[in-house]
């Protein structure tokens, strides 16, 4: 089976994000098929298509775009801001999604994985991001779905995961991703 390059996409900003501790641990639980990549979003200017459509484009939109179209699927993993996915994240959807037809996301297959404190597990975030996937033509996996919850309680205080039915979980969901990627991913972007 040919390697699957995965664009990570990390909807905390946080240096110790939670977030960030699980989306460590899926790329240590992903299948020697998937290839994974945190992208940086951080650096992206708020979206202003005016610095498109007057050639001024922010050379982090470029590279985030030249960069990001070269992987052939998609991870987002989101925490919950006031029940909807962070503002990070959105923008980083609307850069990537301009110049009007030049999305980079078309077509990519992608999931979902929604990470809270709270039990709520950021189901809100999680089917906030999936309307915006449905217009953006990302084919998201819809089963399992990934809803982490009371996710301090996952972590030792080195911040090693010792919840075995969590660790579990995301083999699971890593594994089924693996198979999603590889039934819906076109021909490698990369050409290699
Ligand atoms: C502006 C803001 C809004 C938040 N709203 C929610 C929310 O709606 N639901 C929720 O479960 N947690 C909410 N939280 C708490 C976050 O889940 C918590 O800060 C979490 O640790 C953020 O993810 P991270 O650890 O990856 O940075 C909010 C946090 C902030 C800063």
């Amino acid at each position: 089976m040919k390697t699957k390059k995965v664009a990570v996409i990390i909807g905390s900003l946080r240096k110790e994000s939670f977030c960030k501790m699980i989306a460590k641990n899926l790329a240590e639980l992903a299948p020697p098929s998937l290839q994974m990549e945190t992208i940086e979003i951080g650096d992206l200017a708020m979206f202003n298509q005016d610095f498109d459509d007057e050639g001024n484009t922010p050379a982090a939109w470029t590279n985030f775009r030249e960069h990001v179209a070269k992987f052939d699927a998609v991870l987002f993993i989101t925490p919950e801001y006031n029940r909807s996915v962070p503002a990070v994240l959105k923008n980083a959807l609307d850069v990537g999604s301009r110049p009007y037809g030049k999305s980079i996301w078309d077509g990519k297959p992608g999931a979902v994985v929604s990470v809270s404190p709270g039990g709520l597990s950021a189901f809100g975030a999680n089917h906030h991001l999936r309307q915006s996937l449905v217009f953006l033509n990302i084919p998201t996996m819809q089963q399992p779905e990934a809803y982490i919850g009371n996710v301090a309680t996952l972590f030792d205080a080195s911040g090693v995961l010792t919840n075995e039915n969590t660790r579990g979980f995301l083999q699971k969901f890593m594994s089924s991703f693996a198979s999603w990627v590889e039934i819906n991913a076109p021909t490698s972007s990369t050409g290699d």
